[in-house]
């Protein structure tokens, strides 16, 4: 069977010329692009990306997390905490939504956070822009080291409950 396999590749490579593969690559590309294109779809030239992260370091209530390098949303799923860097300003949020706490997605080509359950939206500094919810998403406090991010998950500001505190939940990097 695996000797069928190989023989098979060889055909394949021994039928097809390396610039044919070549053009017919660069052909596929060109109308995949214009396909999309077509489609009115293409890569945002501005979308924040997406990682998944976990604490560096964490005790009952703090987590530490890597300086993010640039702007993007990083989540960690276990601690349940957002993390997104918009220019020089760091938040944390709680990954819950707070409508009913389901948990909030990223979408990075349009920068915003959506709710998956009523697609409540928000901004990637947190403030609400439309939906169910009546609120901007939930603030965690979070604290710069000299090498990290520091979150504790146990001090939550809602906006309309402490609006000054929530809009100080923030650190500005150097
Ligand atoms: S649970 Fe998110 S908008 Fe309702």
């Amino acid at each position: 069977m695996t000797e069928q396999r190989e023989s098979h590749a060889d055909t394949e490579c021994s039928a097809c010329p390396v610039s044919g593969r070549r053009d017919f690559l660069v052909d596929a590309l060109r109308a995949g692009g214009l396909a999309l294109a077509a489609l009115g779809i293409a890569p945002a030239a501005n979308a924040m990306p997406t990682r998944w992260i976990r604490a560096l370091a964490s005790n009952r209530t703090e987590k530490s997390y890597a300086v993010p390098a640039g702007d993007g949303v990083q989540i960690d799923r276990d601690a349940e905490v957002i993390l997104s860097r918009v220019g020089k300003q760091v938040y944390a949020f709680a990954l819950s939504c707070p409508h009913q706490n389901t948990a909030l997605r990223w979408e990075s080509d349009d920068r915003i956070f959506q709710c998956p359950k009523h697609k409540s939206r928000y901004r990637a500094d947190g403030t609400f822009i439309e939906g169910r919810a009546t609120r901007s998403m939930d603030r965690l406090a979070i604290r710069l080291t000299d090498t990290a991010v520091v979150v504790d998950v146990d001090k939550l500001f809602q906006e309309d409950l402490n609006k000054a505190e929530w809009q100080r939940a923030m650190v500005t990097l150097p």
